[in-house]
Parts: C-alpha cells; sequence; structure tokens
C-alpha cells in the first residue's frame, strides 16, 4: 500500500491518550476524518473561532456537500480530531508534498486548533505525538509550519520543532 492509499479510508488509527496528570478530563480519542465525516467538518466550520487565537477567528461558512467530499477524500490531505466523548476538542491538519527529486516526502502543517477551554492540558501536545508516529509509519522525513503567532512558536518548539534560520517571509497573492 502507498502513502496515499495508506490515508484512504481514514477510520483506521483511532489513537486513546490520557490528558496530563493534575486535569480531571475523559480519555481523549485522536482519529482521522473519514470520508462521511461531513458533520465534524462542517462543526469545524461553524465553530472557528473557539478553535482560534481569542478575536481572531469566525464562525466560518461550512463548504456544501459536494466540495466537502471533495475535501475529505483529497489522498494528499490529512485532518485529525481530538474528541473528548464523542465532541471535538480539537484538530490539526496538513498536506502531504512529495518533493520533485531526492524521493523526499514533506509534510505542510497547515492548521492546528484546540478549543479555548480545553487549552494547556495536552491535547495539542497528543495531536502533534499522533503526527510524529504517521510521519514515520509513512516514511515523511520533514514536517514543516509556519507559527503565526507567538503562543504558537512556543508550543511548536515545545513539540520539538526548531526555527528555520534565515528563511520565510510569508507572502500571497490573491486571485
Ligand atoms: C497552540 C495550541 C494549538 C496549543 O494547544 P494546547 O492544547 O493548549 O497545547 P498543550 O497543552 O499540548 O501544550 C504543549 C506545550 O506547549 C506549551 N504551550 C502551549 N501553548 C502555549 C502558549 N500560548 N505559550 C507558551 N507555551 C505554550 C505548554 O505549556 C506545553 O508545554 P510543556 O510540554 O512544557 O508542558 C492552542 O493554544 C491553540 O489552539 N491556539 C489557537 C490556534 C493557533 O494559534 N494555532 C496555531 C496557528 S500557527
Amino acid at each position: 500500500m502507498d502513502l496515499f492509499e495508506s490515508n484512504l479510508g481514514t477510520r483506521r488509527g483511532r489513537e486513546k491518550y490520557r490528558l496530563r496528570e493534575g486535569f480531571k478530563s475523559m480519555p481523549l480519542s485522536i482519529r482521522k476524518l473519514g470520508f462521511d465525516d461531513l458533520e465534524t467538518l462542517a462543526l469545524l466550520a461553524r465553530e472557528d473561532a473557539d478553535f482560534d487565537v481569542p478575536g481572531r477567528g469566525e464562525a466560518l461558512e461550512p463548504l456544501g456537500e459536494e466540495a466537502a467530499r471533495r475535501y475529505l477524500q483529497n489522498p494528499s490531505l490529512i485532518h485529525w480530531v481530538a474528541e473528548e466523548e464523542g465532541r471535538v476538542v480539537g484538530h490539526m491538519n496538513g498536506y502531504i508534498l512529495p518533493l520533485r527529486a531526492g524521493g523526499v516526502v514533506e509534510f505542510l502543517l497547515y492548521e492546528i486548533g484546540v478549543r479555548n477551554s480545553h487549552r494547556g492540558r495536552g491535547v495539542g501536545k497528543a495531536l502533534v505525538r499522533i503526527m510524529l508516529d504517521w510521519m514515520r509509519d509513512n516514511n515523511i522525513q520533514v514536517t514543516w509550519v509556519i507559527a503565526d503567532n507567538p503562543g504558537a512558536f512556543e508550543f511548536y518548539r515545545k513539540c520539538g520543532f526548531g526555527k528555520v534560520e534565515g528563511t520565510l517571509t510569508q507572502m500571497e497573492v490573491r486571485s
């Protein structure tokens, strides 16, 4: 099975984590979104502000059914959700990037968010830990991310990411 196939049918790989000691909490369950996770995807859109930096996010319009199915079926996309008793408390997504030479495959960690009420309890770190396991299982050599706020920068550092010196001024162009 190749890397992309291994990301299909994505109910596999449900992992259980116990959150940081000292918090009265349910065990955390982490899984990849599957083809039929339309409702979860819509919830993540509607409640986007709760997963973003306070004051930054806003409710987003969920994708229509066809676009949502296309998103969930994209073989380059991996989208994990962390759930407590079936309620989504965190999520993280990114894209597999096979490079044009050298046999190197990278992963772009595009987005991570933990509900405001659930921060500081190890949910974000558990999501990154599962991504690291997945990288090892799938021969992904490197994951990179653009940390877009100081808290995220510290969080990534605590999760083992190192700053790449001399790189990146984020630029964009819009159509
Ligand atoms: C960044 C974010 C995902 C962290 O999730 P979390 O579940 O609160 O993080 P954890 O509890 O797993 O923390 C892991 C480590 O990072 C540290 N950390 C987390 N957030 C931090 C912050 N804002 N400032 C400093 N350190 C932080 C924790 O202290 C912990 O350190 P430890 O391992 O030494 O105990 C969460 O704060 C969030 O959703 N922020 C809004 C969205 C966002 O900024 N996303 C990233 C955009 S690039």
